[in-house]
């Protein structure tokens, strides 16, 4: 049984949820070109076929072990730099150049792509068994997006993704003057959302202004994916502003991330508007972004004294410990290190005594 103080999959390094983790911005992996990509913990070679088409295969040749990313793109297949053996398309071995036919059948393993916001994005399983990351409300709409920074946190991504329902914080650390109260809804097994369902009050000048610019509740939504990939939706009725924060934990239980800006796309004359919303919207994700980062360079995420305050986190948390996991491996290979090393330790301690 997962607890709150002792969950099994929320904030575990050992532990990755089968879903959909970015990997690249579609536009840094042209056709015919291989890059290595170091994926939570898992070494892989990610190419662009000739047919524009991405594949992501485990990184290390059965042959030898020579790294794929060091080999070629061969028409939708990938060849080995070392002997130059080539893996088809589905990954299945179709030539060794000092052979007239392979005489052996080798397959590599292969991971499901998908291009979506412009960006690369790998699942952590066989075949996947949901969409990437969807915002409601942009459901079915055609979108122009563009990129805000990327970063590394010192914690897991779920620890990260958390701040943005943590009402409790909103005064504490980004002094907003608004109370912000969740109402949750869990959209499927992977997806679950938050919408704030607050008013602005009319206590302030300014305050009384931009409340003319909410018909209902003050919009702030939040939307995630496998507790990993979240979208934020804030800003008046007339402009809605969409920032996904993409995430994925390293083997080391740390987070590399993404941000990517999205907009309704905007046709003909109107197009000039696509840049100027997508600008707006980051300079919002960069108000979001601020304020909390020396905290997740010090955290050490110990939810040992929930309050009522926190419910959305807890809400948030019981729905990820629900998800199915990935037979990744990372975390074995971890615990195995820290074996070996407690027992190299423990080895050496007897030596020096
Ligand atoms: S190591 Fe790849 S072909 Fe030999
Ligand atoms: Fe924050």
């Amino acid at each position: 049984m997962s607890s709150l103080a002792e969950p099994k999959i929320f904030n575990q390094t050992n532990r990755v949820v089968e879903s959909w983790y970015w990997a690249f911005k579609s536009k840094d992996l042209k056709p015919g070109i291989v890059k290595p990509l170091k994926f939570l913990g898992k070494d892989l070679a990610v190419y662009r076929g000739m047919d524009g088409v991405v594949r992501a295969v485990e990184a290390f040749c059965p042959h030898m072990g020579a790294h794929l990313a060091e080999g070629k793109v061969d028409g939708n297949g990938i060849r080995c730099f070392f002997h130059a053996w080539k893996f088809d398309e589905h990954g299945s071995l179709v030539d060794i150049p000092c052979r007239k036919t392979p005489g052996i059948s080798e397959k590599i393993k292969s991971y499901p792509v998908q291009e979506k916001y412009g960006t690369v994005w790998i699942y952590t399983g066989e075949k996947a068994r949901h969409d990437v990351h969807e915002i409601p409300e942009l459901a079915g709409v055609e979108l122009a997006s563009s990129f805000g920074n990327s970063f590394i946190k010192e914690c897991h991504p779920n620890v990260v993704m958390i701040n943005a329902i943590d009402a409790h914080h909103f005064t504490s650390v980004h002094k907003l003057p608004v109370d912000v109260k969740f109402e949750t809804k869990a959209i499927n097994q992977t997806r679950i959302q938050f919408n704030n369902v607050t008013k602005i009050p009319k206590t302030k000048w300014y305050l009384k202004f931009f409340s003319r610019f909410y018909a209902h509740n003050l919009t702030y939504s939040m939307v995630y994916s496998a507790g990993s990939t979240g979208s934020v939706t804030v800003g008046p009725d007339f402009l809605h502003c969409h920032i996904i924060f993409a995430l994925r934990p390293t083997a080391e239980g740390k987070t590399e991330g993404l941000t990517i800006l999205v907009t309704p796309k905007h046709k003909g004359i109107f197009s000039i508007f696509n840049p100027i919303i997508l600008f707006a919207t980051k300079c919002v994700g960069n108000y979001f972004a601020k304020g909390d980062t020396e905290v997740f360079k010090t955290i050490k995420f110990r939810f040992n004294r929930p309050i009522k305050e926190d419910e959305s986190i807890i809400k948030f948390i019981q729905h990820l410990e629900k998800q199915p996991t990935a037979d990744w491996g990372f975390g074995e290979k971890l615990l195995e290190k820290t074996v070996e090393s407690l027992a190299r330790e423990s080895h050496e301690e007897t030596q020096m005594h």
